[in-house]
């Protein structure tokens, strides 16, 4: 099967198109096309991401964006269509609250033979709403100019299932069926989760931040620091440089609900900790990295410990780390040696570092699945979601 998606859920516009084969041990996966551009650059200077800004340039990169990632494929055949005009009117309409985005689509569709492709998925939540229906409304624009079937992907399950792939060429990707239970922790800008998966593809949410997400204080810590966005490899560099140093303990922050019994989390009090810390200090350069030595470390005991205790009252044989903040160096190692350690029947699945952040491959990935099971979204009905969840 292949398969076209579609990532506009935050700053990165993304288009990929992947052919799925299912082989004895699970699901191969070769990426034909991959086309991607972040919008980091452009959001820096508003110290986070700016939603109409990422709309706007959503809008005027997805279609270069989907002609490079169909020209890769060897599926961009250039050829005259004429367009039936009753196609033509339901384009305009599902396109009319996208400006800019209506006459690119037109003149670039007009010019190119319907690709041979079996589905179209899309990013439809969570995210910031305004970037998301660029996305949805333009892959509805698709599937109506192509006449293609459309899946709605949630963009944490495909931060989950790209977690479970290894890919060693940045082509080929293979993921075999994981050991259930599987349990989750999706770690981001938006999101700090565990998730529970009992079956393949099913979820149940057990615990949560309460108030910032763990990639959000990553953030907020590197604006106290001077540091610019987004502030979570930042932070990390910092960290790391300490850590050469031999790991300078100078300042103690504290680890919210660590032994509270549930699989809640609190990122707000650590981040107002290092505030309280940082705020007209005039710290120096050696002793910025040793705050961001402690918080990083505060945060991956919290994430290690909350996890753990939902491995073992869930009896997961599997975790899969996924989201941006899954980047994270200290953190993965945190993971990989303590579980090791306490909890070595447990298999850990963290993404490659290609695809931690947002994109469309792991769109594709969780695309197939819902394709496979026939799980098909209506082009007329599907909406934007910002707080879609997973259960
Ligand atoms: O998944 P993602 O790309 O976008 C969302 O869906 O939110 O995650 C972005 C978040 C940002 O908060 C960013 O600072 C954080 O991931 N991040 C990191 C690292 N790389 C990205 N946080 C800590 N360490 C990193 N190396
Ligand atoms: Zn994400």
């Amino acid at each position: 099967m292949k398969i076209l998606a579609i990532e506009t859920s935050c700053d990165e516009t993304a288009v990929a198109v992947l052919e799925a084969t299912e082989g004895e041990a699970g699901t191969n996966f070769v990426v034909l096309g991959n086309a991607l551009l972040s919008q980091i650059e452009l959001h820096k200077e508003y110290g986070g991401v700016y939603p109409a800004l990422a709309k706007r340039e959503h809008a005027k990169n997805l279609v270069p964006l989907l002609e490079a990632a169909l020209s890769e494929a060897g599926l961009l055949i250039e050829d005259t269509q004429t367009m039936a005009p009753a196609v033509h009117e339901k384009i305009v309409e599902i396109l009319e609250r996208e400006p800019g985005l209506t006459e690119l689509f037109l003149a670039s569709l007009t010019e190119m033979e319907v690709p041979a492709i079996d589905a179209i998925a899309v990013t439809s939540g969570p995210g910031l709403e305004p970037a998301l229906w660029v996305g949805v409304n333009f892959a509805r624009a698709l599937a109506t100019a192509w006449n293609k079937l459309l899946v709605s992907v949630n963009h944490m399950e495909g931060h989950i299932v790209s977690a479970l792939t290894t890919s060693p060429d940045k082509i080929t990707l293979s993921l075999p069926a994981p050991k259930l239970p599987l349990l989750s922790l999706l770690i981001s800008g938006g999101h700090t989760e565990l998730v529970l998966s009992k079956n393949w593809l099913s979820y149940e949410l057990i615990g949560q931040t309460r108030d910032d997400a763990v990639g959000e204080a990553f953030d907020k810590v590197a604006r106290m620091l001077g540091l610019p966005y987004p502030g979570g490899p930042e932070v990390s560099k910092l960290a790391e440089r300490a850590r050469e140093r031999g790991g300078v303990q100078e300042f103690v922050l504290p680890r919210p609900m660590l032994h509270d019994p549930n699989f809640d989390f609190s990122f707000s009090g650590l981040k107002t900790a290092v505030l309280y810390l940082s705020k007209d200090k005039d710290l120096s350069v050696e002793q910025k990295e040793n705050l961001a030595l402690a918080f990083e470390g505060a945060a991956a005991d919290v994430l290690y410990a909350k996890t753990k205790r939902a491995l073992e009252e869930t009896g997961a044989e599997s975790l899969a780390l996924g989201g941006g903040v899954s980047a994270n160096t200290h953190i993965k190692r945190v993971f990989r040696e303590r579980l090791a350690k306490e909890m070595p029947h447990v298999s850990l699945f963290t993404p490659d570092a290609y695809l931690t952040g947002d994109n469309a491959i792991m769109i594709a990935l969780a695309g197939y699945y819902r394709a496979k099971n026939s799980e098909f979204a209506d082009l007329e009905t599907l909406r934007a979601n910002g707080n879609m969840s997973l259960s």
